[in-house]
């Protein structure tokens, strides 16, 4: 057998595979036929749902008075926490969150209890034939609350800070340490100190959450849920409802967005299935806008302290990074910040430490790229203020503390391309012409600042399985329990089972987001598209062994008898290697079989490189192949280059030139990965100057949770952006070599702004968003 690696590009060719191929499901979408989790308005007997929330963030309830409501029209139930069915488990013990699983975040359900922890907490649930009915009689329920001191946040002279139980960073004693990063700062001939504070974001899809939950008997149901991952799904509501899995489906065939807001299980998800269990009918759930805001979870309100030490020539000694960030009543979530701060730059010292301050909020959660968005901001704007401090050029001060290993493990990276992202970034972006001092380029009456930032995100641990079926008539049908958050799984998919198989992408459907397909990993973590890719192509390798067999065994075909080494597989055609023409077409030997259809399955891993699927395709069942055994630190790297321009008497900012280079593996399709980059960036760029949700520090309220108050960028604040990738080989990561791209966008994005505008007016802002009254 040659020993060469069947990696994806030698075997089978790509003839689609990294080609710009438009969305396979854009049709459907613009046509409408796309159906959303709130569109399955076929079930008969539906009616709706609607939450009464809380107007106080902490208190009690005393009365709930029905009976004006009770009396309008169409009205069907109204559920509180005195009428609800109970849920079989709740998260608040241990046993309950185990048995709910990774997708809890928030461990308290409200209309449990009579306590008020939040405001807009859900209070009651109003079911009435029309949503207008439901709406109607909700505004006539009167809720009675006495009111109690809320804690607005970590900032609220109240909040008692403490250090989480477990680590947020992952180390075992709640510090993350190496080397003495104190004595080392302190020792250190350069020493910068900031303190970075992130407002709170919250995850604005255009979809909000919505659930419709179908009792399709006592004991079985049916769940169409905006979920970012319909596994997780399942497993939380058979824990919730006290049903084994295979009697709950979730199905999720069309995403609005995501941004990790719809990773988790949020109560009102839970709280329709209850409310159907109730009623007896399907149930139809959908927040508000001003609901997503206290719905769905949401970036907290934090802030870091960097200590920065390093030689004169700008070669890092020592890290100290501290966080602090508010927390629920409940929870410890923690955003992961030190995780990018201490594996970015060789550093020998490094330490950091996690504080929290419960207050009267709901359980803060990932929102798209949770820790490195925020942390790149820190070490980022840190690394450019070590520049101009020494005078070097920010580019030039990264490259001497360039890290050739992970710095936090030792490990090797499995690849590493980021030395080309900067590169090629500053060709794009013309950095060569910067001018080294701040503050001295106009344009007008403008000022002009160029920033970079580096920007990194891991390959998490993942694995999913698919199913593959090739049929004789030259078409198949890819199946994986996989979710679509509009960012393009359908098409990449597509794509991938395409080549495996030798056809067209129009012969290839590709079915996902539902609970009796295989089980395969959340959208999240930037882990789908290598995940999935990698299983369908595994589960396609299994078909190509099938038929291999069946040729061999078929005295009417070229190959029978041949060696199965020295078959190969080449566009949907089995040859022999050293005679292309001695073959046939998987067609061809499927039809003279009489065999309709060939199914394969696979499974795509973390850490299992193209070994594996050289196992796969030399057929011995004995071999598995070999993983990667955790022996490398698996990242995607990238730059990005940002240019500001600002107003100097009305303290605007507007980006004008904007360039990412992002080394993420094989890119399935430079198209929708281009998309996923600027996307990410756009959102990064409304963190670094718009985004924020105001928390009234008396009463805990948001005061402006709706997309009027709430700034996110739209085009007109947006320049013609510039994607490349670099061309990168990784041979660790999984069967495609794909890792990941949905985060790394983010990442570095708010510092790259955040130098520009250091660089236009020689001002270091560390405090986000950069709204124009820090800029005066
Ligand atoms: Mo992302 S925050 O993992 O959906």
């Amino acid at each position: 057998m040659n020993s060469e690696p069947a990696f994806f590009e030698t075997n089978p060719q790509a003839a689609t595979v990294g080609q710009p191929l438009s969305r396979v499901d854009g049709r459907a979408k613009v046509t409408g036929q796309a159906k959303y989790s709130a569109e399955y308005n076929h079930l008969a007997g539906m009616v709706h749902a609607v939450l009464k929330t809380s107007d106080v963030a902490k208190g009690r309830i005393t009365s709930i008075d029905t009976s004006a409501a009770q009396r309008e029209p169409g009205v069907l139930a109204i559920l509180t926490h005195q009428n609800l069915p109970k849920p079989a488990v709740t998260a608040d013990t241990k046993e309950g969150k185990e048995a709910i699983g990774p997708s809890v975040q928030m461990t308290f359900l409200p209309l449990t209890t009579d306590q008020v922890y939040y405001a807009a907490q859900p209070v009651a649930i109003v079911v009435a034939d029309t949503l207008e009915h439901a709406q109607h009689a909700a505004a006539k329920l009167r809720v009675t609350i006495v009111p109690e001191t809320p804690i607005a946040s970590y900032q609220d002279p109240q909040a008692k800070k403490f250090n989480p139980s477990k680590d947020p960073n992952g180390a075992a004693e709640g510090t993350t340490r190496r080397g003495n990063a104190l004595e080392a700062f302190r020792k250190a001939p350069v020493q910068l100190t900031g303190t970075y504070t992130h407002a709170t974001n919250h995850h604005n899809p255009m979809e909000p959450g919505a659930t419709i939950a179908h009792w399709e008997a006592a004991d079985r149901i049916t769940v169409y849920d905006t979920a970012q991952g319909v596994a997780w799904q399942q497993r939380a509501l058979s824990a919730f409802l006290g049903l084994p899995q295979d009697q709950v489906r979730v199905i999720n065939k069309y995403l609005g967005g995501g941004f990790g807001g719809k990773g988790p299980i949020w109560p009102h998800t839970v709280l329709a299935a209850l409310t159907a269990k109730a009623v007896g009918r399907p149930v139809k759930l959908v927040l508000t806008r001003p609901q997503m805001f206290t719905g769905m979870g949401h970036r907290e309100d934090q802030e870091q302290t960097l200590r920065l030490g390093a030689t004169k020539e700008g070669k890092l000694l020592a890290l100290l990074h501290e966080k602090t960030s508010t927390t629920s009543p409940w929870d410890e979530y923690a955003e992961t910040n030190a995780k990018i701060v201490g594996m970015l730059y060789q550093c020998p010292a490094f330490e950091a430490t996690t504080q929290l301050a419960r207050a009267n909020v709901m359980t803060s959660s990932w929102m798209r790229a949770p820790g490195e968005a925020p942390g790149s901001f820190a070490i980022e704007c840190a690394m450019d203020d070590l520049a101009a401090q020494l005078g070097l050029d920010p580019i030039d001060v990264r490259l001497r503390n360039y890290a050739e290993k992970d710095p936090s493990t030792g490990k090797p990276w499995s690849s590493k391309s980021l030395k080309q992202c900067y590169a090629r970034g500053a060709e794009l972006f013309g950095w060569s012409k910067r001018n080294p001092k701040n503050g001295l380029t106009r344009n007008g009456k403008y000022l002009v600042g160029w920033g970079m930032a580096t920007a990194s995100y891991p390959v998490h641990s993942a694995q999913g399985n698919a199913r593959v079926r090739l049929y004789a008539d030259g078409h198949a049908v890819v199946q994986v329990g996989a979710t679509d958050l509009g960012t393009g799984t359908y098409t990449i998919i597509t794509q991938v089972a395409a080549d495996a198989l030798g056809l067209a992408p129009e012969k290839v459907r590709f079915e996902l987001g539902d609970t009796v397909l295989p089980t395969t990993i959340i959208s999240g973590g930037s882990m789908a598209a290598g995940t999935v890719s990698s299983s369908v192509y595994v589960a396609a390798q299994d078909v190509w062994q099938k038929l291999t067999k069946l040729a061999l065994m078929d005295a009417k075909s070229p190959l029978y008898r041949a060696k199965p080494a020295d078959v190969e597989v080449v566009k949907g055609r089995l040859q022999l290697k050293s005679n292309a023409q001695k073959g046939e077409s998987f067609a061809d030997l499927m039809k003279r079989a009489g065999i309709a259809d060939v199914e394969g399955s696979g499974q795509g891993r973390y850490g299992a490189g193209y070994e594996s699927a050289q196992a796969a395709l030399n057929a011995k069942s004995d071999d598995a192949g070999k993983d990667d055994a955790g022996q490398h630190s698996m990242h995607s790297f990238g730059a990005h280059f940002c240019e500001v321009q600002v107003d100097p008497e009305l303290g605007t900012v507007h980006v004008t030139k904007w360039v990412s280079v992002v080394a993420g593996g094989r890119i399935l399709n430079p198209k929708t990965a281009r998309s996923q980059i600027i996307g990410g960036s756009i959102m990064g760029i409304g963190a670094a100057l718009m985004e924020g949700t105001v928390r009234d520090e008396k009463l805990a309220r948001y005061t402006n949770a709706n997309l009027a108050d709430y700034h996110i960028l739209v085009n007109a604040d947006i320049p013609e952006m510039t994607v490349e990738f670099i061309d990168e080989h990784d041979p660790y990561i999984n069967a495609m070599g794909v890792k990941g791209i949905g985060e790394i966008s983010i990442v570095g994005t708010t510092a790259a702004v955040g130098n520009a505008i250091f660089h236009a007016t020689g001002r270091r802002l560390r405090s986000l968003p950069i709204t124009p009254d820090k800029i005066l």
